[in-house]
């Protein structure tokens, strides 16, 4: 499985802020926004991960986060030069996705919630074509939105309609068998000039290939693309954090757990700032005699990121 994030696109929404900065490196409360999805990516297991971003901007993600290596994951970026739409993050990625099945995740899109890794590790496995996640919000006119029967079998797909057929939109995350990618180069553009990924998703259901999982009200989906958004994201944030004093979306924490980086690797970067909240709960991860108390490997539990619980 390959993973990518999509981090590109105008930002037109949170003007004159992203001017001169991406919309993605913005801070959410305390971290740069494109550390949620590729938390949501890691939790999911997948290590080889594509960052698709802007001519101007790409540089400045290889600067923030490297080859990945540091994580223990493999981090390689891509240039869009122009934004045309989301499954163009599905025919850059031609050759990087290869004959795998692809994770691809909105840099914009913030999830959380217990039992979500668990969730999105069973939806990976358990997929066959395209897995897509249902959300229910209140101005469903704003987002795609899917319909489906009593079976959560998906009967419509309808990009931002005047009168939605239901309250569910489709969040920024979805799965894909390699498949994906010619239909990306089949599709057309739409009216306001974008490649549709309701075309692609559209694609699959009229095949019959097209899964939805709903994500129940026990989680939280957030896109932080405008002003209101972004300060509601991070008043989140900070009051989940603050409440239990477990960081979200906190990279070095995750690769700790998942075994990918060492107790002294997790240690070293956290002595390397220090001097801020970030560094000193990495040394406090490091330093804890009691790490065991939260979780142990030998059975699969992780109650303290909430989240890897038995595959
Ligand atoms: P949008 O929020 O639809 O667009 P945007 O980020 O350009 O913002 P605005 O509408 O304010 O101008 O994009 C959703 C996500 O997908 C966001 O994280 C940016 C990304 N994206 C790209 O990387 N390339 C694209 O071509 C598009 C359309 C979006």
């Amino acid at each position: 499985m390959k993973g990518i994030i999509l981090a590109g696109g105008s930002g037109s929404r949170l003007s004159p802020s992203t001017d001169s900065i991406n919309k993605h490196l913005l801070a959410v409360y305390d971290k740069p926004m494109i550390y949620y999805p590729l938390s949501v990516l890691m939790l999911g297991g997948i290590k080889e991960i594509m960052i698709i971003s802007t001519p101007e901007d790409k540089s400045r993600f290889e600067g923030l986060l490297g080859d990945g290596s540091s994580l223990g994951i493999s981090l390689i970026y891509k240039e869009q030069s122009d934004p045309n739409g989301i499954p163009e993050a599905l025919t850059l990625s031609e050759y990087f996705i290869g004959k795998d099945d692809v994770t691809l995740i909105l840099g914009d899109n913030i999830f959380y919630g217990q039992g979500f890794t668990t969730l999105l590790r069973k939806a990976i496995k358990d997929h066959e074509h395209a897995t897509v996640f249902g959300y229910r919000v209140k101005d469903a006119s704003r987002f795609g939105v899917v319909e489906f029967d009593d079976n959560q079998k998906v009967i419509s797909l309808e990009e931002k309609p005047a009168e939605p057929k239901s309250d569910f939109a489709v969040t920024g995350l979805y799965i894909y068998d390699h498949h994906a990618v010619q239909k990306a180069k089949n599709l057309p553009f739409s009216d306001r000039g974008e490649l549709e990924i309701t075309d692609l998703n559209q694609a699959y259901l009229d095949k019959g290939q097209l899964d939805v999982q709903l994500l129940g009200r026990g989680f939280a989906w957030m896109d932080a693309g405008t002003h209101e958004s972004l300060f509601d994201a991070a008043e989140f944030v900070k009051i989940t954090q603050q409440r239990q004093g477990f960081k979200l979306a906190c990279l070095e924490e995750i690769s700790y757990y998942l075994g990918y980086i060492s107790r002294e690797a997790l240690y070293e970067k956290g002595k390397s700032m220090e001097k801020n909240d970030y560094g000193r709960y990495l040394l406090e991860i490091a330093d804890r005699k009691h790490t065991k108390q939260y979780w142990d490997p030998a059975v699969n539990q992780n109650p303290m990121l909430g989240m890897i619980e038995n595959e």
